[in-house]
């Protein structure tokens, strides 16, 4: 971490966010609400976050549509209520905004599966290729790619390059074939993926949907290939969304991860929404254990405290900010 001459206490650079005792007669709903104001900040919060921080925040949405808002923001400070690299993304194209993350170490496997040093020397290897990186990458892979792209717009980001242009796509694999089957390209794939998105298991959703025989089965293309083989639909966590405001169906099984049926729930309160169950019956694994790192205390301590801040180098900024400025413009272009 890159502390840019701030002092933060042991707690924050061991812990990843601020350990202080909140007095209990403390609502920190309200608490949160006025320090918000007070200090001119917006909150941002992912699908996967807790009910409470959905509910809190001042924006709910997908990778896509936060990246958009946080490009547009004209609030002093930004508050991600979601991972690391979320946060990372909202620095580097508002450089002059302070961004917070309540805790620092809400990290992300599979932007861990792609380190910068591996995915350089990859690059090299295929010369006169194009890098598309989906958006969960570091700050440093994004500095080597071409353009960035999410779950909502890589179909249309992949087709962008003209047809004979040489394609590198990473780090998600699932998502990555899954692309390359719907565009017909053939790409360079990085071997990533996310420990939520490959845990579902298919002979437990087959089983569920057996109890369930009307039950749609809805997928993210982060998942495995036999997975979004029996989905009926499948889509980034807004398009998912939208997909049961609009279908006729009263009840799913969403293989995502469980935040997102929070908004499902408040949009359909008459249909049935059943998360679909890991490999693991016992792991809890449906969870993402770092968008699950950010609660109500730490939210409220952040926004006191005004830490933990992402701090990039000026030149990580420059670089990276190119291919997610890229991806910004061609998705007004390519989804309006
Ligand atoms: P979305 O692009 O659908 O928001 O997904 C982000 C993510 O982390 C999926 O695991
Ligand atoms: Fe990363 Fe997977 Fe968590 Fe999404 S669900 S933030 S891809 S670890």
């Amino acid at each position: 971490m890159n502390n840019n001459n701030n002092t933060y206490s042991v707690d924050i650079l061991q812990k990843g966010f601020i350990d202080e005792e909140v007095p209990e007669n403390i609502n920190l709903v309200n608490e949160i609400y006025r320090l918000r104001n007070e200090k001119n900040a917006v909150i941002l919060a992912h699908y996967y976050q807790e009910p409470e921080i959905q509910d809190i925040a001042d924006y709910v949405g997908d990778s896509l549509a936060l990246s958009q808002i946080a490009a547009k923001t004209d609030k002093d400070m930004i508050v991600f209520a979601g991972v690391h690299f979320m946060a990372e993304t909202a620095k580097i194209i508002n450089p002059s905004k302070r961004v917070l993350i309540p805790d620092m170490k809400a990290g992300c496997s599979l932007a861990d599966s792609c380190p910068p040093d591996d995915f350089r020397k990859f690059c090299e290897k295929f010369p006169n290729h194009k890098v598309i990186s989906y958006i969960n990458t570091s700050a440093a892979v994004k500095t080597m790619s071409d353009v960035i792209c999410t779950s909502s717009n890589a179909v249309e980001i992949v087709n962008s390059f003209p047809e004979n242009q040489k394609l590198i796509f990473a780090p998600d694999r699932n998502l990555g074939n899954y692309v390359a089957g719907i565009t017909g390209r053939k790409m360079v794939i990085w071997n990533g993926a996310c420990h939520v998105h490959e845990e579902f298991s298919i002979e437990r959703i087959l089983e569920l949907k057996k109890i369930n025989k009307e039950a749609k089965i809805l997928a993210h293309p982060e998942c495995e290939k036999p997975v979004l083989i029996i989905a009926d639909f499948i889509g980034s966590t807004s398009a998912l969304l939208d997909f049961t405001k609009k279908d006729s169906a009263k009840e799913y099984i969403v293989a995502t991860e469980t935040g997102i049926l929070h908004q499902m729930k408040k949009l359909n309160p008459e249909k049935i929404f059943i998360p679909a169950p890991p490999k693991d019956s016992t792991c809890g694994c449906s969870d993402c254990r770092f968008m699950k790192m950010i609660t109500l205390k730490k939210l409220y301590l952040c926004l006191k405290e005004e830490k933990p801040e992402i701090f990039l180098e000026e030149e990580t900024i420059r670089k990276a900010s190119v291919p997610i400025i890229r991806m910004l413009e061609l998705s007004k272009k390519l989804l309006r």
